[in-house]
């Protein structure tokens, strides 16, 4: 199960990079890249699937997103997000601030949910520490 969690988390990354670079270049200020609904579409919703509603199988679980009151406290989808947990991956140095508050933004206004205060870039950028490293 974690070989093929793995696959699956790179198969995605390895698609929102791709439509992160062609929309944004390298400059990163094109506006569908802020869209966090096309964040989701790309990034997130392989796991949390089409409305936020999740997935559960043998062993795998994606949790909802839609009407889940985890999401009323924004810093904690900004930290699960920034940092991951499990089998959720982090997305700091991924994902810019505005793309990470844009999707956050958007999972917290949509799927049933109804948290109206936004999240801002800045908010993000406070949150996260510096990009985790990795050895390559
Ligand atoms: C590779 C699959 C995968 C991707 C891609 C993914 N997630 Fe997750 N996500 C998970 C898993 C698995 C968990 C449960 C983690 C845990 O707590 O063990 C989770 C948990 C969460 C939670 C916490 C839910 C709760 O009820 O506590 C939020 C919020 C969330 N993800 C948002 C996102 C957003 C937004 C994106 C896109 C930027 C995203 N996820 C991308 C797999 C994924």
């Amino acid at each position: 199960m974690r070989a093929f969690l793995g696959g699956f988390a790179a198969f995605t990354f390895a698609a929102g990079m791709a439509h992160a670079d062609s929309a944004t270049g390298l400059g990163g200020h094109a506006v569908a890249a802020d869209n966090g609904a096309l964040v989701y579409q790309h990034v997130c919703q392989g796991c949390h699937q089409v409305g936020g509603r999740g997935a559960k199988g043998a062993g795998a679980g994606f949790p909802a997103l839609a009407n889940n009151p985890h999401l009323e406290v924004s810093g904690y989808p900004v930290s699960m997000v920034l940092n991951g947990h499990g089998g959720m991956p982090w997305f700091n140095g991924m994902l810019t601030p505005a793309q990470i508050a844009a999707v956050v933004n958007y999972v917290r206004t949509h799927f049933g949910n109804d948290y109206k205060d936004p999240v801002t870039a800045a908010d993000v950028s406070a949150a996260a520490g510096p990009p985790p490293t990795m050895e390559r």
